[in-house]
């Protein structure tokens, strides 16, 4: 069975499409896309349609990841589709959580599956400096790898 995963967060231009790129490598990187069906996207609506941001596309580039997904806004529906939707931090929980109270997809935290850093969430980077974009990258890796063994394990 393919497993689905969806990465959220607010605008789908930052963190949740970097996180879809950052998984979407391990899964190549371990020859397991057959297995998946990856997709992000933002509990907003004002970007949909858009590439992720310039900046965070460049730090993304820096490390070989291509961004190449378009944002669109999260519907209840995803609640059916999705085996796994994570969330990038608790107000994008708190708003999935809403959105479907009583979904029957797994709704978790993306910093639940960190292993080398402590953190709470993958804080947004759109009104900060160049290191933030850095420190979303340095999470998400951190993250996917945590996410992909617990996938693989369950
Ligand atoms: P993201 O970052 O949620 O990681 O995609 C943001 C992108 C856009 C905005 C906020 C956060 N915005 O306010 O437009």
């Amino acid at each position: 069975m393919i497993k689905k995963v969806l990465f959220v967060c607010l605008g789908n231009i930052c963190r949740s499409p970097s996180a879809e790129g950052v998984f979407l490598a391990k899964l190549n990187e371990l020859g397991l896309n057959e297995k998946y069906h990856v997709d992000s996207a933002g509990t907003g609506a004002w970007h949909v349609g858009n590439l992720a941001d310039p900046r965070m596309r460049k730090h993304a580039a820096k490390r070989g990841y291509d961004l190449v997904s378009r944002a669109r806004q999260v519907e209840e529906e995803d609640f059916d589709e999705f085996d796994i939707i994570i969330a990038m931090d608790g107000s994008n929980y708190r708003n999935l959580q809403n959105l479907s109270p009583n979904g029957t997809a797994e709704l978790r935290m993306m910093t639940d599956f960190c292993s080398a850093y402590q953190s709470d969430e993958v804080p947004d980077p759109y009104y900060g400096g160049e290191d933030g974009f850095e420190h979303v990258l340095d999470l998400l890796e951190d993250a996917c790898a945590g996410l992909l063994d617990y996938l693989e394990s369950k």
